[in-house]
């Protein structure tokens, strides 16, 4: 079998804006190659460097780094905290700055200072305390998008808890699991939160999986969010506010050692149960103050919005950890992008000025298929930087969203990086890395990554491989939770002693790398392996597509077929002369190669609630089958039944 055969061509390259450079923290090539040459000289030296500067320790540290393959610890023997880190370390300079900068969907706002979200912090650490939880203890978070979810991570890594975040729109079979496998003893919830102008029955759920059995679970902590009325609250329920109207708004922070658990997140594999994702808190401190400050290029005066929900590894990393540790605004939005209006987006970064904004592809195309008149009714002048992450962007969406929302004054940063490397690891620097559309760039310094063929060699730039991280870095994951056998199946049997990502990807003869998604999404046709993300690239290319999903259905003749699923923007009448010319164009876009062999048009593409497609569900689908596959991470059901009937 040979190598995936990587066939997209991108042409265009961006430097970075004119004037952007000057002001960055990392202004030219030469900032990047000295840090890389520090490193590549003496990597535990560059590390401790880095550390020393950036974290508090209340303790140093004597070692930077034991790597045992697959098992890193860094920073051994330091002592440290990032509930400190975020709000302590910020008081001197902003204690009066605004941290987090809340708007619900009904439009409520509320606004915290460093000082008052530190106080926050302590007296619901201080209820923990109460409802004697200790270092090391777990604690589920179920909450909406509202200033208490952040509260409760900070109040957790405070106390040494280990937090388990489960995003709001699980169900209660999901809550239930994630709380069992991770042995959590208390819940932090709420009685429900908005979206898309409903309630979204969080409490209910919260019941569901306490009737369903969680024994660890003693306690839960229920904020008043939706409901008019006090709580009727049950058996071991308790209310928010009331149990932190008691708690004093001074905690000291417990100093913990540096590799200490700070959370556990769940991410689903493509089989199984999903795994409990453990970070470590120094390494996972350390690299996402870092990433914030290069990537996004933090000031003081930025404010920064990140749509990502507490519920994703982003969450975690960029909307609480790296930009509190930075000192910024952050700006909080429960809800969702559409409601009450398209434009709902455009309103608040108009209304907050905001000026970093980062989100998804899988969101940038819905706001092409809306329409441009949304964003172009406001004034996004305040924007001065575009980040995107969750999947590869396609150029054409990427250049929509230069055009659009940043009015092409604006680098965008296409920042690769999962759950399990806590921070990102590939990505422009803004100041500094001239970027190619859908390309993540160039590795971060310290960062070695590397496409290798199913040898464990490098691939020549163009060809396509498997991505592999060759060496440890701080923010790796430690452990799959409770199930240290298959962290070292997932991630470290492909080649012994090197990190897989799961991903596919190429190097170009700039050394950029081209993440061409999963290699579970990767097909092979007529012996030609491709990454099904560069067929739809090229499928949303054309004027009438919204949004593409290629899979791949087995065929006698070519070994896989190539099954296009397709939603058309608004408007666009489906047709089987516009089938042809879909097939001509991905023809003339890729090569014959890649032309589908079957075309379907589809109102909507299942998706987990993250927006990721689900490909693995429309394989079924190509191929005629009823899945038996796990669907509990499937957004909306009804799609899957409706791309069955739109097959009859
Ligand atoms: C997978 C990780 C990273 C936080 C959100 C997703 C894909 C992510 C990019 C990007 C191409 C990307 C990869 C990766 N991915 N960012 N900029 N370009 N692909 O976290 O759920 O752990 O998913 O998302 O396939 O492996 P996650």
């Amino acid at each position: 079998m040979t190598d995936i055969t990587s066939v997209l061509s991108e042409n265009r390259v961006f430097p970075p804006p004119a004037g952007f450079s000057e002001r960055a923290h990392l202004k030219s090539r030469d900032d990047y190659d000295k840090l890389c040459a520090e490193e590549r000289a003496n990597p535990e030296a560059y590390w401790s460097r880095l550390a020393t500067e950036e974290l508090h320790w209340n303790q140093p540290f004597h070692q930077t780094l034991e790597w045992k393959p697959p098992h890193a610890r860094w920073f051994i023997g330091g002592r440290c905290n990032l509930s400190y880190e975020c709000l302590d370390a910020n008081l001197d300079q902003h204690a009066d700055k605004c941290a987090l900068r809340f708007e619900g969907e009904p439009g409520d706002t509320r606004n915290l200072t460093y000082r008052e979200l530190h106080a926050e912090v302590c007296r619901v650490a201080n209820g923990l305390k109460a409802l004697g939880v200790t270092a090391g203890d777990r604690v589920g978070i179920y909450l909406p998008m509202v200033p208490e979810a952040v509260i409760a991570m900070l109040a957790c890594a405070r106390i040494g808890a280990v937090h388990s975040v489960v995003f709001g729109g699980f169900s209660a079979q999901a809550l239930q699991e994630r709380m069992n496998d991770a042995g959590a003893r208390v819940l932090l919830t709420a009685d429900g939160g908005w979206r898309k102008g409903a309630v979204v029955p969080l409490l209910a759920n919260v019941r569901a999986a306490m009737a369903a059995g969680i024994p660890s679970l003693k306690d839960v902590v229920v904020l008043r969010r939706v409901s008019p009325q006090p709580l009727e609250l049950e058996k071991p329920e308790v209310d928010w506010h009331t149990w932190v109207k008691t708690q004093g708004p001074e905690c000291p922070p417990f100093w913990v050692d540096s590799e200490h658990p700070l959370f556990i997140l769940y991410t689903s594999g493509s089989t199984g149960k999903p795994k409990g994702v453990l970070h470590a808190t120094a390494g996972f401190g350390l690299w996402t103050k870092l990433t914030s400050r290069w990537v996004f290029d933090l000031r003081d005066t930025d404010v920064y919005w990140c749509t990502a929900d507490v519920g994703w590894v982003t969450g975690h990393s960029y909307v609480t950890y790296g930009p509190l540790m930075n000192g910024v605004t952050v700006v909080m939005y429960e809800g969702a992008p559409t409601t009450p209006a398209p434009d709902r987006f455009w309103d608040i970064i108009e209304r907050h000025h905001v000026s970093i904004f980062y989100t998804a592809p899988t969101a940038i195309r819905s706001f092409m298929r809306l329409g441009e008149e949304h964003p172009m009714k406001h004034d996004l002048s305040s924007l001065r930087l575009l980040g995107s992450v969750g999947e590869p962007i396609n150029p054409q969406a990427w250049i929509w969203y230069r055009d659009t929302i940043g009015r092409g004054r604006c680098p965008i940063v296409d920042t690769w990086w999962q759950t399990e490397t806590g921070g990102i690891l590939i990505s422009p620097l803004p100041g500094l890395t001239p970027t190619k559309p859908g390309s993540a760039t160039l590795p971060l310094p310290g960062i070695h990554p590397e496409v290798l063929d199913t040898h464990g060699k490098p691939v020549p730039p163009g060809a396509g491989g498997k991505l592999f991280i060759t060496k440890p870095w701080p923010s790796m994951l430690r452990t799959i939770w409770g199930d240290d056998e298959r962290f070292t199946q997932t991630y470290f049997s492909e080649q012994p002693g090197l990190y897989f990502t799961g991903d596919g990807a190429r190097r170009d003869n700039d050394g950029y790398f081209w993440v061409v998604g999963r290699v579970d999404d990767v097909v092979n046709v007529a012996g030609h392996r491709l990454g099904t993300a560069e067929v739809e690239s090229a499928l949303v290319s054309h004027l009438n597509v919204a949004e593409a999903a290629v899979v791949g259905r087995p065929d006698e003749l070519k070994g896989t077929a190539l099954v296009a699923f397709v939603t058309l923007k608004q408007g666009v009448n489906a047709s089987d002369a516009l089938k042809a010319e879909l097939a001509m164009h991905v023809s003339r876009e890729i090569g014959a190669i890649a032309r589908p062999d079957e075309i379907r048009f589809s109102q909507a593409l299942p998706k987990t609630r993250s927006g990721k497609i689900m490909r693995r569900l429309l394989r079924d689908v190509a191929d005629g089958k009823v899945t038996t596959q796990d669907t509990t991470t499937l957004e909306d059901l009804s799609v899957l039944a409706a791309l069955r009937q739109e097959d009859e």
